[in-house]
C-alpha cells in the first residue's frame, strides 16, 4: 500500500509564525489615514484593534512565537494532514505528482481559525469583551464565533445577507457557538440604513459588512473589531499552514514546482505560499498561482492602487489590486471569494511578479470539484474548488508536456455546508458571469488619486 498522509505530530506543529515583511525586497507602500491621506500611525489603529495586533501589522522581526496557550488551542486541530493525491493523478493520468494541504479538519471546517484564536486571544488579553465581524461565506463568522467561545468573549457577526440566505446552517453554527448574527446591510448601524435606504434589496457585499462592523466595534465601549484576511497579521498567523507543509514536504522528500491556492482576501494562499517564498528567493524553480473567481477578477483585472477596504470609506486606504471599494459582485457560489480587494501583501507580490492570477467561471470550478468529491472523497468548498480547478489545468499541461511536476494547493475548507451550492450546480442552475471592464474602470475613477507612496 502507498503512503498517502504525511502527519506530523503535536511536537511539529511551528512555534513561531513566518513574517516576511522584513525580507521583501522593496518595503509595502504604507497604508494611509482615510481621512488625512497620510501613513497611519499605530494609535490610528488603536480604536479597534488591540495593540499586539497592530505591533504585529507592522513587525521588524521575521519570526514572531505562538504564545503557550495559543498553542494549547491549535492543538485542538493542528496539524492538519497533508495528503498525496493519487486517485485525482489516476483520474486525469497526469504525470504530474498533486499535494494538498487539508485545513477542512478544524473545528469550523476550514483554515479561518488559525487567525480567530489568535485575535481573539490577543484582544482577550488586552481586556476587550466583545468582538464584531462580518463573514461573507460564513467560514470567518464561524471560525471567530468558535475562537470567542474558547475565549469567553461576545461576539456579533454581520453576514453578507446572500450567504445568510444560502447558507442557514453557518448561522446556526455561529449562534451554537454563542454569538449574535444578523444579515447585512442592517439596520443596526449608520452605514448598513444609508445602504437599505438606497436599496432596499441590497444582497450585501463584504465591503459592506466590513463598515458595519467597524462601525459598531468604533462606537460600543469595550468592543474592538476583527478582520478574517487581508491584512499583515492575518496573513502572519495563517503561515503555521506554510510551515508545516514544509515540514511535510521534507518528510515525502519532495520539492513544490506549483504552488496553488484561492484568494478572496489573501489569507489561506498567503499563509499557505509565504514560507515558500524564501525558497524562490533563493534561488528556486517555484510557480505561485493565485485562483479567483471570474466575477471578481481583483488580480487579473483590477488595479495596484490606493483604495479603502470597505464601502463606506471608513478603513485606511491600502495599496492592493482592487476592483473599486464599491463593487458589489454578482451572487457566486463562493462567497469567501467576493471581495473588491485583496492583501496588500499578495498584491505587492503580485505586483514584483512572484505571483501570479488566474481567474475562472464557476461551472467548470464545480465540475472540477465534484470530480475531485469522486477522486479523493472531500467535498470540497466552494472557494477552494478554485483551487482545484487551476490544479487540474496544471495537471493537463503536465501530462501534454510530459513532466513529473509536483503541485500543491491547500485545501482550504470542506464544502459540508455548501450543499445547496452543490444542489444548485447539480440541477444546472448556475450561472456564469464575468465583471465587465467598463464597471471595473467605472468603479475605479471613483477612488482617489494617491500616487506619492
Ligand atoms: C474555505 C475558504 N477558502 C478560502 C476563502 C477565501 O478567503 P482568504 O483568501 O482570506 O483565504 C474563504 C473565505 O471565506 C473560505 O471560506
Amino acid at each position: 500500500m502507498k503512503d498517502r498522509k504525511i502527519l506530523l505530530g503535536e511536537k511539529d506543529i511551528p512555534r513561531y509564525w513566518y513574517n516576511i515583511l522584513p525580507e521583501l525586497k522593496t518595503p509595502l507602500a504604507p497604508p494611509l489615514n482615510p481621512k488625512t491621506q497620510k501613513p497611519i500611525n499605530p494609535e490610528d489603529l488603536a480604536a479597534i484593534f488591540p495593540m499586539a495586533l497592530i505591533e504585529q501589522e507592522m513587525s521588524p522581526k521575521s519570526e514572531i512565537p505562538i504564545p503557550e496557550e495559543l498553542m494549547d488551542v491549535y492543538s485542538l486541530w493542528r496539524p492538519t494532514p497533508m495528503f498525496r493525491a493519487y486517485n485525482l493523478e489516476k483520474a486525469l493520468g497526469t504525470p504530474a505528482k498533486i499535494y494538498y494541504k487539508y485545513e477542512g479538519v478544524s473545528p469550523p471546517g476550514s483554515h479561518k481559525p488559525n487567525t480567530a484564536v489568535a485575535q481573539a486571544y490577543y484582544n482577550k488579553k488586552a481586556g476587550v469583551k466583545r468582538l464584531t465581524t462580518e463573514t461573507g461565506a460564513g467560514q470567518w463568522g464561524s471560525a471567530l464565533s468558535f475562537a470567542c467561545s474558547f475565549f469567553g468573549l461576545e461576539c456579533k457577526v454581520y453576514m453578507v445577507k446572500v450567504s445568510y440566505q444560502q447558507k442557514p446552517y453557518r448561522r446556526s453554527m455561529m449562534q451554537v457557538w454563542g454569538s449574535t448574527v444578523v444579515p447585512s446591510p442592517s439596520r443596526d448601524t449608520e452605514a448598513g440604513r444609508r445602504i437599505l435606504a438606497k436599496d432596499p434589496e441590497s444582497l450585501g457585499s463584504l465591503g459592506i459588512a466590513i463598515s458595519e462592523a467597524v462601525e459598531d466595534a468604533a462606537t460600543h465601549e469595550g468592543t474592538n473589531y476583527s478582520l478574517g484576511s487581508v491584512l499583515n497579521h492575518v496573513l502572519l498567523h495563517q503561515t503555521i499552514v506554510g510551515l508545516e507543509s514544509k515540514k511535510q514536504f521534507e518528510e515525502a522528500g519532495v520539492k513544490p514546482n506549483v504552488i496553488i491556492g484561492c484568494c478572496g482576501g489573501g489569507s489561506n494562499y498567503g499563509g499557505f505560499m509565504i514560507p515558500f517564498v524564501r525558497d524562490k528567493m533563493a534561488g528556486e524553480d517555484i510557480r505561485f498561482v493565485a485562483v479567483e473567481p471570474t466575477a471578481c477578477p481583483t488580480f487579473t483585472k483590477g488595479e495596484f492602487r490606493y483604495d479603502f477596504g470597505d464601502t463606506a470609506e471608513l478603513t485606511p486606504l491600502m495599496k492592493m489590486y482592487t476592483l473599486g471599494h464599491d463593487f458589489v459582485p454578482a451572487g457566486i457560489h463562493a462567497g469567501g471569494l467576493r471581495y473588491h480587494g485583496d492583501s496588500p501583501l499578495l498584491s505587492h507580490l503580485v505586483k514584483e511578479g512572484i505571483v501570479e492570477g488566474a481567474a475562472y467561471h464557476q461551472n467548470p470550478v464545480f465540475d472540477n470539484a465534484v470530480l475531485f468529491a469522486k477522486a479523493e472523497g472531500i467535498i470540497p468548498a466552494p472557494e477552494a474548488a478554485h483551487a482545484i480547478m487551476a490544479v487540474v489545468e496544471e495537471a493537463k499541461r503536465c501530462k501534454e508536456e510530459g513532466k513529473e511536476e509536483v503541485i500543491a494547493f491547500n485545501l482550504s475548507g470542506h464544502g459540508y455546508f455548501d450543499l445547496a451550492a452543490y444542489d444548485a450546480y447539480l440541477a444546472n442552475k448556475l450561472e456564469d458571469y464575468e465583471h465587465p471592464e467598463e464597471k471595473i474602470r467605472e468603479a475605479l475613477s471613483r477612488l482617489p488619486l494617491i500616487e506619492s507612496y
